[in-house]
């Protein structure tokens, strides 16, 4: 797949979630690069980026759109839980094997796996609770993400 450039409609205009966004998104592009170049040593690297973001960026996110009482929340966790279930079986597979062609294949299934799921998650659902967040001005400031 060929690489994602940030557009500007995957902008919330709400840069705590924006730059973490774009942390991701390079990591996806990063991704693309080693499994088409065959890099496979690399790929543990990108599983861990996974985790880490669904670690640190999940929460966040979910704990912004609890706080602006985002209607549709509990099916938005429950597509971050999807993200994580299915990279956890990727790596699984990528491990399950010392097939250096299968690995190849896999490192390849999670390439675009991520970086279609990027497309659809920050295009289609993230993207839903973006007109929400001006209320994130109405909260008194302990309320708030920043502070
Ligand atoms: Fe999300
Ligand atoms: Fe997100």
């Amino acid at each position: 797949m060929k690489k994602i450039d940030w557009r500007p409609q995957m902008e919330l205009s709400y840069p705590p979630l924006d730059d973490e966004h774009k942390r991701f998104l390079h990591v996806v592009n990063v991704a693309q690069e080693i499994a088409e170049k065959g890099f496979l040593n690399e790929m543990d690297a990108i599983y861990e980026k996974c985790y880490e973001y669904a670690r640190t960026h999940f929460p966040n996110e979910e704990d912004v759109m609890e706080r602006i009482s985002f209607p549709d929340l509990e099916s938005h966790i429950k597509s971050h839980q999807k993200f994580i279930s299915n990279i956890s079986e990727l790596r699984q597979s990528f491990h399950h094997t010392n097939d250096d062609a299968i690995r190849q294949k896999i490192a390849l299934q999670t390439a675009n796996f991520l970086s279609t799921w990027f497309l659809g998650h920050i295009l289609g659902r993230d993207k839903v609770y973006k007109p929400y967040l001006v209320r994130l001005r109405n909260l008194p400031p302990r309320m708030n993400y920043d502070s």
